[in-house]
């Protein structure tokens, strides 16, 4: 198998005094070093703010997915640096709650949620103070192509191998890690462990051992990097249908969806988000700031600067050197126009060819909130003076 090799390049022209020679590496070394990534370890994977530390938070099952993915690309001889930053970045745009706010999200709105969508907008330019990371055209788009929604493991067409490697490190790393936890956490008795779990090793770790054996032994044969046959993977195909029915769905999450919808229905009537899309500025809490947000919502509705100022997705604000409550509109405008931007920037090149991404409903969807906060978007970009002073180096 063929490792991928250099990058087609940045968006925008490195800047920075990079000492590490190696794109992707230098992309893996920004995203551990970001903000974004940081937050993760306030958001759900899937038990929400576990009071038990052993349980994993969504910066855990990122680090486990950065390592299966090393451990797969290293016994195919892929590029390992690429996967790393892929599997760093994969899920840098969830929502509070993980997926109960996305499902949410997107039945409050009428309009598809992704989080994979998400994170690249998150990548590109709500990071850094809206500056973004400049990560590479590689890294961003193996982000967009890490998700199948409901666990498919289906093939990327004419892409990188690599996106495979994280796409299926993701799958296997969550499915073993969330039954284990799922049993920690008592949402599952050791009795109702299914035989399929069982067959595929006695412990997560011989589990999880046993499916990436399977699934390089599989991708050699084939020549591209795959997992769909064999014992090993009917187990596991097996075990992701029983998680999806008896754990995911029956988890009760009643409090989460009720704490959305109240943010939900703050950010649509508050004044001073008026004109802006609330998915957006849901969206970018961590559980902890949702939580916290909440409760304030649930003794008044109209939270004071000195309450949510220590939250983490009004530092946007900060640096763009406007106040707090009462000029939110920069803080969602710059998700807003960055989801608009990057989905036709990306559009032009990719889309087209893959039946997943995205969902054709929500470029509309993209497309019309960017309408919507056409206003914002142009004082937004008169604040910041968005890109006069960059080249663009890769048409994307
Ligand atoms: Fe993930």
């Amino acid at each position: 198998m063929k490792a991928y090799g250099k990058s087609i390049g940045r968006r925008y022209e490195e800047k920075e005094d990079i000492t590490i020679d190696d794109d992707f590496l230098n992309d893996y070394s920004k995203i551990l070093q970001s903000k974004a990534y940081r937050r993760l370890a306030y958001k759900t994977q899937v038990i929400c703010l576990p009071d038990n530390p052993h349980v994993r938070t969504r910066l855990s099952h990122t680090n486990e997915v950065v390592v299966f993915s090393i451990d797969i690309a290293k016994q195919l001889g892929l590029n390992e640096n690429l996967c790393m930053a892929i599997a760093a970045g994969h899920d840098i745009g969830h929502t509070p709650y993980g997926h109960v706010g996305e499902r949410i999200l997107s039945k409050l709105s009428g309009k598809p949620f992704k989080h994979n969508i998400n994170s690249v907008v998150v990548a590109q330019h709500v990071e850094r103070k809206g500056e973004g990371m400049n990560l590479t055209y590689e890294t961003h788009d193996g982000i967009l192509n890490h998700s199948r929604g409901d666990g498919k493991l289906s093939k990327t067409v004419d892409k990188p191998e690599e996106y495979d490697v994280v796409m299926n490190g993701d799958k296997i790393a969550y499915i073993f890690s969330d039954l284990n936890d799922a049993l920690r956490y008592g949402h599952l008795d050791e009795s109702k462990i299914p035989e399929c779990a069982l067959k595929l090793g006695k412990n997560q770790r011989e589990r999880v051992r046993n499916c990436l054996k399977s699934l390089v032994s599989e991708s050699k044969e084939k020549g591209v990097v795959e997992f769909s046959e064999g014992p090993e993977f009917k187990n596991f195909s097996e075990l992701k249908d029983f998680m999806y029915n008896e754990v995911y769905y029956k988890i009760n999450t009643s409090l989460q969806e009720k704490t959305l919808e109240n943010l939900y229905d703050y950010f649509s009537t508050s004044e001073d988000f008026s004109g802006i899309d609330p998915v957006i500025s849901v969206s970018l809490l961590t559980d902890a700031e949702a939580n916290f947000f909440g409760q304030l919502l649930l003794k008044s509705r109209k939270p004071s600067a000195e309450q949510i100022k220590h939250f983490g997705i009004f530092e946007i604000q900060y640096a763009i050197g406007s106040g707090l409550v009462g000029k939110h509109v920069e803080v969602n405008t710059d998700a807003t126009q960055v989801a608009v931007k990057i989905i036709r920037e990306h559009g032009r090149l990719e889309y087209p060819k893959v039946s997943i991404l995205p969902n054709p409903d929500y470029v509309k969807y993209v497309i019309t909130m960017y309408e919507t906060a056409k206003k914002a978007i142009k004082n937004y970009r008169k604040l910041k003076n968005l890109e006069s002073d960059r080249k663009l180096l890769v048409p994307y």
